[in-house]
């Protein structure tokens, strides 16, 4: 059941990036299905055709943009072609990241750089590359962030900063670009089923893994319907005062462990 309008998004444009798999690709069915026409970005140009095809399959409107959100002109040229193909860019989602364990004092200098590269400067890329349309007619960001942006987690030094960097870029943004008619937001997905980081992240012993449920106070891990209801929440008329917002969807799972996933 939705709580939305169906077809709320028919005329408008949305750019997903981390389209290919996960909480990305969750997101761009998502607002595919209420009417977006959408564009997928990642480095994986199989995995973006496999997403795209099943939303055209479903009736919806989707491209591939394959690119490494770590290089400004090519995430230009995608954002470019996106408004040209698809008519404007109204919605843009930043959902690339990238994630391994690795303690800090064994973390090479370019292993943080990784990760800083694809999460927060993959981020301000493409901010800054649709800044000129998302301003056209009224637009909307939502970044994808996660608990260790303020919960220290152990070997997720690289994580923690880049994801409290984007956190701190949306409020800057949300500021800057509010005057633009842009509202600037974050979603902080919890221990989600189903997705890359837990595959990295989760024990894989069952009984670890339910035993670590039943601690999060709502008593699962999230689904990724859950978090992309959460973006259709912030790009939605019924958030049209929302702006600079952190809304974290984790069933409560922050409040007990550092992220609910990696225990100290
Ligand atoms: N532990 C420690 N260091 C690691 C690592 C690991 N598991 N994986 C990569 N690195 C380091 C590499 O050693 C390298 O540093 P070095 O040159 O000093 O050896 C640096 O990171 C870059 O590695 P590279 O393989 O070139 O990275 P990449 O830029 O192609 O890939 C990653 C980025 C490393 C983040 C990769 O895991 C990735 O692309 N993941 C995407 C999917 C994902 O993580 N999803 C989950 C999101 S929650």
């Amino acid at each position: 059941m939705s709580i939305f309008k169906d077809g709320f998004l028919e005329g408008r444009v949305a750019l997903v990036t981390g389209g290919g798999s996960g909480i990305g690709a969750g997101i761009a069915k998502r607002l595919a299905a209420q009417g977006a026409k959408v564009a997928l970005l990642g480095r994986r140009p199989e995995a973006l055709a496999e997403v795209a095809g099943e939303i055209r399959k479903a009736g919806g409107t989707a491209i591939e943009t394959p690119t490494d959100v770590r290089e400004y002109a090519d995430v230009e040229k995608a954002v470019e072609r996106t408004a040209a193909e698809l008519g404007g860019l109204h919605i843009l989602v930043n959902s690339a990241a990238g994630n391994f364990i690795a303690p800090a004092a064994q973390l090479s200098a370019n292993g943080f750089k990784a990760v800083i590269g694809i999460d927060l400067l993959g981020t301000f890329n493409a901010c800054r590359a649709a800044f000129s349309h998302l301003a056209k007619e009224g637009g909307n960001i939502v970044s994808i962030s996660a608990p260790q942006a303020f919960k220290p987690t152990p070997a997720q030094s690289h994580v923690g900063a880049a994801k409290a960097g984007i956190e701190m870029l949306m409020k800057d943004l949300a500021l800057e670009w509010g005057p633009a008619g842009i509202r600037v937001n974050t979603v902080v997905p919890g221990p989600t089923a189903d997705t890359e980081g837990m595959r990295r992240l989760a024990p894989a012993d069952p009984e670890t893994q339910k035993k670590m449920q039943r601690a999060v106070p709502l008593g699962r891990w999230g689904k990724i319907d859950e978090v992309a209801d959460a973006v259709l929440f912030l790009v939605s008329p019924a958030a049209s005062y929302v702006t600079a917002t952190t809304l974290v969807v984790d069933g409560g799972a922050s409040l007990i462990s550092s992220t609910g996933i990696v225990d100290p």
